[in-house]
């Protein structure tokens, strides 16, 4: 399984922070916040990675990882998104290097305190169709919600304004190699992007989309108050921990 971590965007929401530098590079406790992506995929034995970036800030990644020498990778792929097209556009980008094969895609602003290793396991036994994290919280307005009954997941939607559940749909998302064709015919949302919770109602619509409940604390650092939360559960608990024998 590849690895993608997109880390593109604009990061308006944290101006002006986000003016000299991109939102994946400002520090969650005492790391870069791009550091917790990474180590979430090398937690799950996924070491094949590509970050998609963008912004006016790109060469800052080579300068701040290189080939990934911190986290002993031997090697780290790149690729620019031109502009703010979206998840599902930045996932686009990252066709050529997934090369037929499933993906873990974690967004870049996204941090867990344990890890996604029985996630992987699970989905390397489905083989097709995909796999989302759900996580209770107190602000799903803010997120994908997914709608359950009798304890299946029915559909997922952006940001609602009054909300079904309490279930976040958290940014690590595992995906057999339809994922391009599906986003491929998307089209953009109300906010001009493409969006990823459209991509994963397409799997919820054909059937072949599986859940299962995040362990841990989860949270973004895409905003004032979830930067600054990130940081305090950081430093905290850690992040990406790993339990004696759980490693893959
Ligand atoms: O954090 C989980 C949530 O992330 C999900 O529950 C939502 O369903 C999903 O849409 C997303 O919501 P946000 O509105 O918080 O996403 P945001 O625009 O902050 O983008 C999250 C990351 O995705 C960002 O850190 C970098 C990457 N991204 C985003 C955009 C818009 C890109 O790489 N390119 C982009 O064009």
């Amino acid at each position: 399984m590849k690895g993608i971590i997109l880390a593109g965007g604009l990061g308006s929401r944290l101006a002006p922070l986000t003016r000299i530098t991109n939102k994946h590079l400002l520090p969650v406790y005492d790391k870069p916040m791009i550091y917790y992506p990474i180590e979430t995929l090398i937690n799950a034995g996924i070491t094949d990675i590509m970050i998609v970036t963008g912004g006016n800030h790109a060469g800052d990644f080579l300068r701040l990882m290189g080939n990934g020498k911190d986290f002993g990778l031997k090697h780290l792929n790149y690729t620019y998104q031109e502009g703010e097209g979206g998840i599902a556009d930045a996932l686009s980008l990252a066709e050529y290097f997934a090369d037929g094969e499933s993906i873990c895609v974690v967004l870049g602003d996204n941090i867990i305190e344990r890890n996604i290793i029985k996630a992987v396991r699970d989905f390397e036994e489905q083989k097709r169709g995909a796999k989302i994290m759900l996580k209770e919280v107190p602000d799903p307005e803010r997120f994908g919600v997914a709608e359950i009954t009798d304890g299946r997941l029915v559909n997922i939607i952006e940001k609602p304004k009054n909300p079904r559940s309490n279930l976040a749909v958290i940014g690590i998302y595992l995906y057999d190699a339809t994922v391009f064709d599906i986003v491929k015919t998307l089209k953009p949302s109300e906010r001009g992007e493409l969006e990823i919770t459209d991509v994963n109602n397409a799997y919820v619509g054909n059937g072949t989309m599986t859940w299962e409940m995040l362990e841990g604390w989860w949270t973004d650092a895409g905003t004032f108050e979830s930067l600054l939360r990130a940081s305090m559960l950081v430093s905290q608990t850690g992040a990406n921990n790993v339990a004696p024998g759980e490693k893959l």
